[in-house]
């Protein structure tokens, strides 16, 4: 299959014609938040897919049965995607809802809520590195040569879903305005237990010990790998090869050192340090 089309230039940014449309677009920013609604919002390989499930399995007290029958795109749909008006569910329970999407779209609209957002963010050298093999295998977005040819358009932010210090710090400025729980991928590596307690104390969705056992164990990147309703084996080799690369890939903090030559960590850091200056979250990440 052919790389498919790029969106050019939605709030600034280019996103995959595979999913969005100017229609998808549009319903997205204009979309109705209710009361109870739960927004996880990431940039791409931040560890989206994680908190789908680690709220599908604090939702269900632990019990395994929808994370295991029910793909994460149903049970927590992108925003911003075509299928989106037709997956999301209406009924009891809060609904969770996923978004790429930057906060100058939807902040607006969430002010007026009363929406939770969880935001997931990630080390930023981790996130290109995943995002440099995400390329490989998801058929829909751009080809790119290299690691060195990707990383130069990950720090200008040339990208599909645009710049990472945009992202993170777009949505950290909204942290007052909005029913906000930041919370990193190295949180949830270092201490998942302590993650998902805190997670249910920011939902409001107390849990005995062992509902949280479950949860931790389900959570785990040995056995979410090999759950079928979120690791895209599902979806057809054309659109993402699992040959190439899997999406769960490895599951780890620091794989970067494996990829960054002593240079393009160098140059990383000096860009880091100009857009990332006086924001708080400079702090959360070791990039040494
Ligand atoms: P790697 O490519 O570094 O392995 P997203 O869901 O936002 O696209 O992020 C995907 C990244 O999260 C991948 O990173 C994937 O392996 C990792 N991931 C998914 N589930 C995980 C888990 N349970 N534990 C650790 N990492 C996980």
């Amino acid at each position: 299959m052919d790389r498919m089309s790029v969106i050019e230039e939605f709030a600034g940014i280019q996103l995959p014609g595979h999913l969005h449309t100017p229609e998808s677009l549009q319903y997205a920013q204009n979309f109705k938040f209710k009361e109870g609604d739960v927004l996880i919002v990431t940039y791409p390989k931040s560890g989206t897919t994680w908190m789908q499930e680690i709220l599908t399995l604090i939702y269900s007290q632990g019990d395994t049965e929808i994370a295991m029958t029910i793909p994460n795109w149903e049970r927590a749909p992108w925003l911003e995607h075509t299928y989106f008006k037709v997956t999301l569910k209406e009924g009891e329970g809060p609904r969770i809802i996923t978004t790429h999407l930057p906060s100058s779209v939807l902040a607006p609209a969430l002010q007026n809520s009363k929406a939770k957002v969880i935001y997931v963010a990630r080390n930023p050298k981790d996130v290109a590195v995943s995002f440099y093999h995400f390329h490989k295998m998801a058929k829909f977005l751009p080809e790119i040569s290299s690691f060195s040819e990707f990383l130069e358009l990950f720090l200008k932010g040339k990208v599909c879903y645009g710049s990472w210090f945009d992202h993170v710090q777009g949505w950290y400025r909204q942290k007052n305005n909005l029913d906000f729980f930041c919370i990193t991928y190295e949180d949830l590596q270092k201490d998942l237990r302590r993650s998902i307690k805190k997670l249910c104390g920011f939902l409001g969705c107390p849990m005995y010990s062992e509902e949280v056992d479950k949860v931790e164990q389900h959570c785990r990147f040995p056995v979410m790998s090999q759950n079928v309703m979120v690791n895209y084996m599902l979806i057809p080799k054309e659109i993402m090869n699992h040959d190439q690369s899997k999406f769960m890939r490895k599951g780890v903090v620091g794989d970067w050192k494996e990829h960054m030559t002593q240079e393009q960590s160098d140059a990383f850091d000096k860009i880091f340090q100009e857009k990332m200056s006086g924001c708080y979250l400079q702090f959360l990440w070791n990039l040494d």
